[in-house]
């Protein structure tokens, strides 16, 4: 079972400037997630949530991939067996880093979704409530992101990877939402062994394996170099 299956949250992309949730001075202290992550908060304020998700876009515009995403795309192209990403982040820093194939289970702030029709086109750098849908001109354009009461996506293919795994390793995620609190126990079942990277304890770190507390950018590195064996 060489399958790996990595579980990344926020954490990871902290050290590339890019604020997490539910740390000190995280996003959740600085705005009412029901206010703009949530449908209800769209269809309350769409101005409002296309602001706060402008200024993310344009914040991960110009974040940099760190040491911890170039060392999982280089365990990607070392590693003898399948070695699959899974992101709760909406960042495209594993893509920046040369990971490939990364499943986006919160959607992506450089999507872009209509709301009427469902079409699907790259977000502009900024959108608002007048952004007309390209297909059916619509003004209903929101960020291609999952919200809270929304379904995840690709979670048939998560839950096939999680059953098939040797290893599965969660990095930079406090362990809050779920259904990714969820898959550490999922991962389990199918019998494969756990590690935890957080730079501290998660309200999941209990479940695994293994834990390891530091910086992402200090303990992915080291990691792989274990698993490649350089
Ligand atoms: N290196 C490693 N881990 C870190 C670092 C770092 N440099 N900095 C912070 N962390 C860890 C924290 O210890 C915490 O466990 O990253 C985690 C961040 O937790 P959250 O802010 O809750 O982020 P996340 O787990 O990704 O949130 C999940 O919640 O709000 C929703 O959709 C949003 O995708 C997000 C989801």
């Amino acid at each position: 079972m060489d399958k790996i299956v990595i579980l990344t949250g926020a954490g990871i992309s902290a050290e590339s400037g890019l604020g997490t949730f539910r740390d000190a001075g995280g996003i959740w202290t600085q705005h009412r997630l029901e206010d703009v992550a949530t449908p209800e908060g769209f269809a309350r304020d769409p101005a409002l949530v296309h602001g706060f998700y402008n200024a993310r876009r344009a914040q991960a515009a110009r974040a940099r991939p760190n040491a911890a995403h170039r060392a999982l795309a280089r365990l990607q192209a070392g590693w003898r067996g399948e070695v699959v990403i899974v992101t709760q982040n909406v960042d495209a820093l594993h893509e920046a880093g040369g990971a490939t194939g990364v499943l986006h289970m919160h959607g992506m702030l450089s999507g872009a979704l209509c709301a009427a029709c469902d079409h699907r086109w790259p977000a502009p750098m900024e959108m608002f409530p007048g952004t007309p849908c390209p297909a059916c001109g619509a003004l209903r354009a929101r960020p291609d992101v999952v919200w809270f009461g929304e379904m995840p996506r690709h979670m048939d293919a998560i839950m096939d990877h999680l059953d098939s795994a040797g290893l599965f390793v969660a990095i930079g995620t406090s362990g809050q939402v779920w259904p990714a609190a969820g898959f550490v126990r999922d991962a389990a079942a199918g019998g494969a062994r756990t590690l935890e990277l957080n730079l501290a304890h998660s309200e999941i770190s209990d479940a695994f394996d293994e834990t390891r507390e530091g910086p992402a950018s200090r303990l992915v590195p080291a990691w792989v170099d274990e698993m490649l064996g350089s």
